[in-house]
């Protein structure tokens, strides 16, 4: 049995605005992210605005699952052969590097969970790719998503789409569901065969954030008892979204002005779309 839960329409509500108000930070963060910035710098300036302009909650901060120790910070910050869950610290960004900043806030109860990545001045040939080819996976994978469908679609074209280019999908995590807590029900595996899995309702919200790797797909842990980084060293990206089930597809809760478009490749059918007079 499961145990997603629907959401009601207030608990919609205070998705979209703890949805939008997590992708307001990482719009704030973006002109800060600069060759001889500090991942601490960026954590902190993150951690002011959510505190002092927003009035949310940094839901890392002290953030304690089991088994791990409490989560020290109120961003991640996942630099080049970091996968994910990078605790930010005195390490200067320099020329070339690629940066993952994973934002969650808690708005009146609600998470809204969200990252993209960035780079540090030019990005290599590869680090550019891999970024764009994650990019494009997440979206494939949200693309699935409507009333019928099933989890397991969402990880195939993942997979799909990854290792069609030579990349590899972190098995170790996933997306999750997510509302009044953080992760809940249904892990999104973002690797998988279609027709497999839960069938998606309208209500249900949870998050696509991929995790693809340059090289293989093994990790390694730090021991910080956080940081994930690959076993082999090579480049490793990851993008998230929080969405909504819809009666027509899907809806994503963590957009704002700064939300870099979508692929060209997304047709959008969501919603009615608004005719030019
Ligand atoms: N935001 C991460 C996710 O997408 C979780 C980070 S947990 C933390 O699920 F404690 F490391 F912040
Ligand atoms: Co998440
Ligand atoms: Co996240």
């Amino acid at each position: 049995m499961s145990n997603i839960t629907i959401k009601t329409a207030e608990d919609i509500a205070g998705m979209r605005v703890a949805g939008r108000l997590g992708s307001e930070v990482l719009d704030y963060i973006t002109p800060f992210v600069k060759p001889g910035i500090t991942t601490g710098e960026l954590d902190r300036l993150c951690h002011d605005y959510m505190v002092n302009v927003q009035g949310t909650i940094p839901a890392p901060l002290n953030y304690c699952p089991p088994g791990y120790t409490p989560y020290p910070k109120s961003v991640c910050t996942s630099v080049n052969d970091v996968i994910c869950h990078g605790i930010p610290g005195d390490k200067v960004l320099k020329n070339g590097d690629v940066i993952n900043i994973d934002v969650t806030v808690i708005k009146d109860g609600y998470h809204g969970d969200t990252s993209r990545m960035f780079f540090v001045g030019e990005p290599s040939i590869l680090a550019r790719r891999l970024s764009e080819i994650t990019y494009e996976c997440m979206w494939l994978g949200i693309s699935k998503i409507k009333p019928g469908a099933h989890l397991g679609d969402i990880g195939h074209v993942i997979q799909q789409h990854a290792e069609k280019a030579g990349y590899s999908v972190v098995r170790e995590f996933c997306g999750h569901g997510i509302g009044k807590i953080f992760h809940e029900e249904p892990q999104v595996l973002h690797y998988g065969r279609p027709g497999t899995l839960e069938k998606l309702v309208p209500g249900m919200i949870f998050t696509v954030e991929p995790m693809i790797n340059a090289g293989r797909r093994e990790i390694r842990e730090m021991g910080d008892g956080w940081t994930i980084k690959t076993k082999d060293r090579s480049l490793s990206a990851q993008w998230e979204h929080t969405v909504l089930v819809t009666e027509t597809g899907y809806e994503i809760l963590t957009q704002s002005a700064g939300t870099p478009p979508p692929p060209a490749f997304i047709v959008p059918t969501a919603a009615p779309q608004a005719i030019d007079a």
